[in-house]
């Protein structure tokens, strides 16, 4: 049976496994998938005996999508320009790093009948979340990508590497910003905090989505509909599509994902 696994410190919170089962359920697939917790300063080691063992292919998160980065012999277009892997794959001896948040965020609003395609859109933050889903996002042609930080600079230096395509702000200077779509890539809400942005930004029509959830609606959400948008959309869905992605990477096969999303938001409940 071919083995999966995802890392992360901590792993426990995890619900790629659930999600990756389901998966291989619903498309007859003769695997398993696990969690597994590694030790922060033995990434490369870790997954040296991991490959050793014979797996076929590991999910990455947080702290160690950027170590998975360095240590690909190969990268996909949109792990390249994210300087972050989330799948590995190991074949023929050697490491390909793929990032597919940006694909699971893009199929996700799609779900939504959300298309990014000439609309003008802001995403908040500036750290690895907002990073890894740029290069995607910009691969739907939207008309204009402004990505907002507290601190200008990280924003900047991500805006430099697609000249002329994205463009940097600080918070305060949304309130001059006209956005069809604002995306919440901030850690804010995860961290208790709230996050410093303009309450005229958001309108009726205005569509939120969140890249994080939980059972109750995020602040984010929860300050974008205080403010007047009515389109709020939280994070759920694009994990279990960014997942589907890896999943498909590895086996070649596409997972419906509908159900697997229902599922889970259940059990949140
Ligand atoms: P992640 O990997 O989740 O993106 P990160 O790399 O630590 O985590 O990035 C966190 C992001 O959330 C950053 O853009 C951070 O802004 P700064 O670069 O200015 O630190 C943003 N963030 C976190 N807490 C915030 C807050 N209270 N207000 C505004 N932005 C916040």
């Amino acid at each position: 049976m071919d083995k999966y696994l995802v890392v992360g410190n901590p792993i426990a919170q995890s619900k790629s496994p659930v999600i990756h089962g389901l998966f291989a359920q619903e498309t007859q697939q003769n695997m398993m998938y696990s969690k597994e917790l590694i030790a922060v300063d033995d990434f490369k080691g870790a997954i040296e005996n991991f490959i050793s063992s014979g797996v076929k292919g590991i999910n990455v998160t947080a702290p160690f999508k950027e170590q998975a980065f360095e240590l690909c012999d190969e990268l996909s277009e949109f792990a390249a320009k994210a300087g972050a892997v989330n799948t590995l794959i190991f074949k023929d001896g050697a490491i390909y790093g793929d990032n597919t948040d940006g694909v699971g965020l893009v199929n996700d609003l799609i779900n939504h009948n959300v298309e990014l395609s000439g609309k003008s859109i802001v995403l908040l933050g500036a750290g690895g979340a907002s990073k890894g889903v740029v290069s995607a996002m910009l691969a739907e042609q939207p008309a204009k990508l402004t990505i907002a930080n507290r601190s200008v600079e990280k924003a900047q230096s991500i805006a430099e590497l697609y000249p002329d395509q994205v463009s940097a702000c600080r918070l305060e200077e949304l309130a001059d910003i006209q956005a069809d779509i604002v995306i919440n890539a901030t850690s804010a809400g995860l961290n208790g905090q709230s996050l410093n942005i303009p309450s005229n930004i958001f309108h009726e029509q205005t569509i939120c989505y969140d890249m994080t959830y939980g059972k109750a609606l995020t602040p984010f959400l929860t300050f974008a509909k205080n403010s007047g948008s009515k389109q709020l959309i939280d994070g759920l869905g694009m994990l279990v599509e960014q997942a589907a992605q890896s999943f498909y990477i590895w086996r070649g096969v596409k997972p419906s994902t509908d159900g697997v999303i229902s599922q889970l938001r259940e059990q949140m409940s």
